[in-house]
C-alpha cells in the first residue's frame, strides 16, 4: 500500500529541536502527524490509525524488582478521525480500568489472544480525546528482562531491561504498536530508591534521592523505540554530546572503548545532516541482552560482548548511531519494509566507519557482511518461506522477528552500494541529505521509497536500476557489487600455508585485527585433527580471548571440529551470554550430531533461564524445546 498524501512531503520538525536535552518537557506538538490521515496497513498490529490515533504518551509506572511487575497508567491524547472506540495492541497485560479525559469509566473490550497478543477496544463517545488506562504486566512479559543480581556484573542488585522492536512494547505498555504511528512521551518512573532509571528520552545522569524519575521525548516516534532500563548504573561523558552508562564497576572500561563515539557522531552529521535528538549515549547492558546493539532514541542499548579491549568491535555504535537517521527518523512503516530502516543502516554504518577508520576496514567489514549473507540466503533457500530473501517481504499472520535475517541488512546494503556506484558518491550523498530530510519523523512504505528515489534520483541522473528485482525478487541479484578486501586475500594465503601443513607459527598473523581473525577462523575447513586445533590454540589462544566475535568464531569450529577441550569454554560462553546472533550458529553446530545434540540440551538446560524472551523463542525452536508444563492435580 502506498503512502500518496501530499502532507507526507512536508519534514515536520525543524532540525534545531533537541529532544533529550531538557526532562519532563515533552507536550503534544500542533504540527505532530495531527494531518496525517492515511497509514499503510500494518498487519501486526490492531490499531485502527484511520479511525482514532494516538499523538501523546503520559506514562506513569511504577517498578517492582522484586515482583518482576510494571504497573501504572498510560494516559493518551487522541486524535478523533471517525469511529466511536480506539484500539490499542496488549500482550499479556492486566487492564484494571480505563477512563476518558473527563474523569468518567470507559467502556473496553479485551480481544482473542494471538501471537500478536490482544487488542484492547475503548469505546469513545463523540468529541473524547483522551484515554488513561490503568494496567500491569505479567511476569513473563517477552519485552522485559529481569535480572537477579548473580546476573549483572556487580552481583549486588538487580537489573531490568526492555526490547521493544518488533512488537513487543505492547507487553509492558498498552499502546497502539504500529511502527506507521508516532508519538511524543513523557514518563514519571519510580524504581527502588539505590537504583536508577534510564529511557530512550531526556535522562538523568545521577541517581536520585528517592527512586523518582522523570523522563521526555518531544520528538514523535514509534513505539518500538519506547525503551526503559532500571539497575544501579553509573555515567561517564565521552565528549560534550555523548556518553556512557553502566553498572558503576563497567562504566570506566566502557567509557574508554567508546571513546570515538563523539567523532562518530561529527561524522555522521557532516554526511546526513543534523543529529535532531540532543544527546547520543550508549547504555552497556548485562551480557543477556538479545541483540549487540538497539537504537532507542537518545539512548543505545549495547551488549557488553562490544567491550574487547582494543576499540575493534565499536562500528556497532556507528551502526545504532546511524539508525538516528535511517530508522528512528524515518522509519519503516511496517515490518515488511524492514530493510528500509536497517539497509540504509548498515550503508550508512561503514560510511562512518569508513570516515574514521578508512577503506581497508570497511573492506573487510563489508567482505564479512556479505559472507553473512550468503550463508543466510543459503538457509533461507531451504526453508519455509523461501520468498524472504526479497527485500520487501509478506511477514502477514507470522512473528515479524522470522523475516529479521541478514538479508534486509546485507542486501539493503548491496542495493545501496549499487546506486551509488552508478551516479556516484556526491550526488548519491545529495539524495540522502535530501532524503532524511523530505521524510524526518514520518514513517514510509517500500513503494514511498522508490517513487521518491525514481523521481529524485534515477530519473534525473538517467540512470538504470532494476529496482523491482532487488526489492521484489528473492536470491542475490546479478548485479550484487561484491565486496573486495585486500586485507583478506592476504589472510587467504596463510589459510592456503595452514591447508598445506604449515604449523601455526610459521603463519605471518603478526598485523592481524579482530576481522582477520574472524575471516582466518570462518574459513578453517571441516576436519582439523586434534593436534591441529592444539596447535592453533596453544599459538593464538583463541580459548581465552576476551574479543566474543574471536571466541565465537573459534567455538563454532570446535563444535564443527569436536574439540572437546574447549566444551567448558562454549558451555560457560552460551550460559553468560544471550545475544542470538552468537547462540544460533553455536546451538545450530552442536544440532548437527548426536553428540552435539545432547551437549546443546544439556547447556540450554542450564542456560535458558539467563536468556531474555527473543532469544529463547528462537532457541526453543531450533533445539525443539518443550518448556517444562507445572504438573497439574
Ligand atoms: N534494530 C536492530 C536490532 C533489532 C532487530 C531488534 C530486529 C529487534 C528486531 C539493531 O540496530 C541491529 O541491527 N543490531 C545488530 C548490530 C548491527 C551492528 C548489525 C545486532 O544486534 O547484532
Ligand atoms: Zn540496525
Amino acid at each position: 500500500m502506498q503512502l500518496s498524501s501530499p502532507v507526507l512531503a512536508v519534514a515536520l520538525y525543524s532540525a534545531a529541536f533537541a529532544a533529550c536535552t531538557s526532562p519532563g518537557n515533552a507536550s503534544q506538538d500542533a504540527s505532530d502527524n495531527s494531518a496525517k490521515t492515511s497509514y499503510a496497513m500494518d498487519s501486526h498490529s490492531f490499531s485502527r490509525p484511520e479511525e482514532a490515533v494516538t499523538t501523546h504518551l503520559e506514562l506513569d509506572i511504577h517498578v517492582d524488582m522484586v515482583e518482576h511487575r510494571i504497573s501504572g497508567t498510560a494516559t493518551y491524547d487522541l486524535r478523533r478521525n471517525g469511529g466511536d472506540s480506539v484500539i490499542f495492541d496488549t500482550d499479556g497485560l492486566t487492564i484494571e480500568r480505563v477512563t476518558l479525559g473527563d474523569g468518567s469509566e470507559a467502556k473496553f473490550t479485551l480481544g482473542e489472544s494471538t501471537f500478536m497478543g490482544r487488542s484492547l477496544n475503548v469505546a469513545l463517545p463523540k468529541g473524547m480525546d483522551k484515554v488513561a488506562i490503568t494496567y500491569s504486566t505479567a511476569p513473563d512479559a517477552k519485552a522485559l528482562q529481569w535480572l537477579s543480581p548473580a546476573q549483572t556484573a556487580e552481583k549486588k542488585f538487580p537489573f531490568l531491561f526492555t526490547q521493544g522492536e518488533a512488537i513487543l512494547t505492547r507487553s509492558w505498555i498498552p499502546i497502539q504498536d504500529s511502527p506507521g504511528i508516532r508519538i511524543t512521551y513523557n514518563a514519571h518512573v519510580t524504581v527502588p530508591s539505590d537504583l536508577m532509571a534510564v529511557m530512550s528520552a531526556t535522562n538523568p545522569q545521577e541517581h536520585s534521592p528517592d527512586g523518582s524519575y522523570s523522563f521526555g521525548m518531544d520528538k514523535p516516534i514509534p513505539s518500538y523505540l519506547i525503551a526503559l532500563a532500571v539497575g544501579d548504573l553509573g555515567f561517564k561523558a565521552t565528549g560534550k554530546r555523548t556518553g556512557v552508562y553502566a553498572e558503576r564497576s563497567v562504566v570506566d572500561t566502557a567509557a574508554w572503548e567508546l571513546a570515538d563515539m563523539e567523532k562518530m557522531v561529527e561524522a555522521a552529521e557532516a554526511l546526513y545532516g543534523p543529529y535532531r535528538w540532543g544527546r547520543y549515549d550508549v547504555i552497556i547492558l548485562p551480557p543477556s541482552f538479545p541483540f549487540g546493539g538497539m537504537e532507542n532514541p537518545c539512548l543505545t542499548f549495547a551488549t557488553p560482548t562490544i567491550l574487547a579491549g582494543d576499540r575493534s568491535l565499536t562500528s556497532l555504535v556507528a551502526h545504532e548511531l546511524a539508525h538516528s537517521w535511517s530508522g528512528n527518523l524515518v522509519t519503516n512503516a511496517t515490518w515488511n519494509d524492514f530493510w528500509l530502516n536497517e539497509g540504509f543502516t548498515v550503508y550508512f554504518e561503514h560510511r562512518i566507519t569508513e570516515e574514521l577508520y578508512g577503506k581497508d576496514y570497511n573492506d573487510m567489514t563489508s567482505l564479512l557482511g556479505y559472507q553473512d549473507l550468503l550463508e543466510n540466503i543459503a538457509q533461507i533457500d531451504t526453508s519455509a518461506h523461501p520468498e524472504d530473501s526479497a527485500l520487501l517481504v509478506d511477514l502477514a499472520g507470522r512473528n515479524p522477528d522470522d523475516g529479521m535475517t541478514d538479508v534486509p541488512y546485507e542486501k539493503g546494503y548491496g542495493l545501496l552500494r549499487l546506486i551509488e556506484s552508478k551516479v556516484g558518491r556526491p550526488k548519491f550523498d545529495a539524495f540522502l541529505r535530501g532524503y532524511f530530510d523530505h521524510f524526518a519523523f514520518q514513517s514510509i512504505t517500500t513503494d514511498t521509497f522508490k517513487d521518491y528515489i525514481r523521481k529524485n534520483l534515477l530519473e534525473p541522473e538517467q540512470v538504470q536500476v532494476d529496482l523491482a528485482n532487488w526489492i521484489d525478487k528473492p536470491g542475490i541479484p546479478a548485479d550484487f557489487i561484491i565486496p573486495v578486501s585486500d586485507k583478506f586475500n592476504l589472510v587467504d594465503a596463510q589459510l592456503a600455508n595452514w591447508n598445506n601443513g604449515a604449523a601455526a607459527k610459521e603463519l605471518a598473523t603478526s598485523d592481524w585485527g579482530t576481522f582477520q581473525w574472524m575471516h582466518f577462523l570462518r574459513h578453517l575447513p571441516k576436519g582439523q585433527t586434534e593436534k591441529r586445533m592444539d596447535d592453533l590454540d596453544a599459538t593464538f589462544h583463541f580459548t581465552a580471548s576476551g574479543n566474543s566475535e574471536i571466541l565465537a568464531a573459534w567455538l563454532e569450529q570446535c563444535v564443527k571440529n569436536d574439540h572437546e577441550k574447549a566444551y567448558g569454554k562454549l558451555d560457560e560462553f552460551l550460559t553468560t551470554v544471550g545475544r542470538r546472533k552468537f547462540l544460533t550458529p553455536l546451538y545450530h553446530e552442536l544440532m548437527a550430531t548426536d553428540k552435539g545434540k545432547a551437549i546443546a540440551r544439556k547447556i540450554y538446560g542450564h542456560a535458558r533461564p539467563n536468556y531474555h524472551s527473543v532469544s529463547v523463542r528462537t532457541m526453543d525452536e531450533m533445539l525443539l524445546w518443550v518448556p517444562e508444563r507445572p504438573v497439574a492435580f
